[in-house]
């Protein structure tokens, strides 16, 4: 089947041709960071402006990469949600009218879910199920016990800050660029991780939920307080206190998806989201939890793309047997 996927819930517009959920033939991704870096965060009308002038654009080239026509195409999907709401209208109606005048079915996808299925995509060997998920993306960080492809069980998530945001505050109160997670990485590199004390989060009575805001707070304390003297921080100090964060957060993951895997009874870990496009963290799991296996998306499928959206649509219209109804809405807040 091929499969025509459109994802546009945050401030990325893409499109992507895939043959029956695996063999990707295009995913071309428009960014918008450009547009938001000197707000320092996403603003939800310039996203949607943007995704506006560039879908139609972003379909043809997506098509014309694969070397295939509109009339080619079997199935369209498309992210129902999580997202801004406006932003994920623009893909879905852009799908609503795609199906109703090629007269193919379209199918909705949960983008959260996409992000896992995405590692799944990038890995020829049968997975053996149940195994742990980990998303850790910008707006998302959860474990779930993935039973099959579409049935999942939700474990634990953050109580407040998803771990990429508190990767892109950090950023910003070291007055780094947005997103920040790569640039933490980068000076991360270069320092000492045990030159501050950072500790992430502990939920009272849900030991495995996320808690990443007091995190970020101690970084903004511990820079406040260098900064008080009217000392401007080192470079070394960045990076020692972007190495010490780094530490922090890893150590608190690595720690609940041991815990869960062997609560789940599993040796195998699926990531997904834009954080695990960080190697450093990828190097520290395969040190602290060397007997799981962790399967690590490629990195066209890490942050958000159309592909793993064209991948997943396959799979629950294959499951399913039909596409969506027309009066599909879009859901901001959908969860597992
Ligand atoms: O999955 P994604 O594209 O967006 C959401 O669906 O939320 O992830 C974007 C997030 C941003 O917070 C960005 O800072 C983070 O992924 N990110 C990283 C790295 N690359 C991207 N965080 C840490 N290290 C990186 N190398
Ligand atoms: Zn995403």
């Amino acid at each position: 089947m091929l499969v025509l996927g459109i994802e546009s819930s945050c401030d990325e517009t893409a499109a992507a041709v895939v043959i029956s959920g695996r063999q990707v033939l295009s995913n071309v991704i428009s960014s918008q960071v450009d547009l938001h870096a000197i707000y320092g965060g996403v603003v939800p009308e310039l996203a949607c402006r943007r995704h506006i002038d560039v879908i139609i654009p972003i379909i043809d080239e997506a098509l014309k990469i694969a070397g295939k026509q509109l009339k080619e195409l079997d199935l369209i999907a498309v992210t129902q949600g999580p997202g801004l709401v406006g932003a994920l209208l623009i893909g879905l109606n852009a799908a609503k009218g795609l199906s109703l005048a090629l007269n193919i079915p379209f199918i909705g996808v949960n983008h959260v879910e996409a992000h896992l299925y995405a590692a799944m995509m990038s890995h020829s060997a049968a997975i053996t199920f149940p195994c742990l998920g980990a998303v850790l993306s910008g707006g998302h960080t959860a474990l779930v016990e993935i039973r099959a492809i579409g049935e999942y069980r939700l474990i634990s998530q953050t109580v407040d800050d998803a771990i990429g945001e508190a990767f892109d505050k950090v950023a910003k109160i070291l007055s780094l660029p947005y997103p920040g997670g790569p640039y933490i990485e980068k000076l991360a590199a270069e320092g000492n991780p045990h030159s501050y004390p950072f500790k992430a989060g502990h939920v009272k009575k849900l030991p495995l939920h996320f808690s990443f805001s007091g995190l970020k707070t101690a970084v903004l304390y511990t820079v406040k307080e260098i900064s008080i003297t009217g000392a401007q921080l080192s470079h070394k100090q960045r990076c020692d206190i972007a190495a010490s964060f780094q530490l922090a957060a890893f150590s608190d993951i690595s720690k609940k998806i041991a815990t869960a895997s062997e609560l789940l009874g599993s040796k195998e870990v699926l990531f997904g989201g834009g954080v695990v496009n960080n190697l450093a963290l990828r190097a520290f799991l395969k040190k602290r939890i060397p007997n799981l296996n962790c399967l690590w998306p490629t990195v066209e499928l890490t942050l958000d793309n159309a592909a793993m959206i064209a991948g997943l649509g396959y799979q629950r219209y294959i499951s399913q047997a039909s596409g969506d109804f027309l009066n599909l809405e879009a859901i901001p807040g959908l969860t597992w």
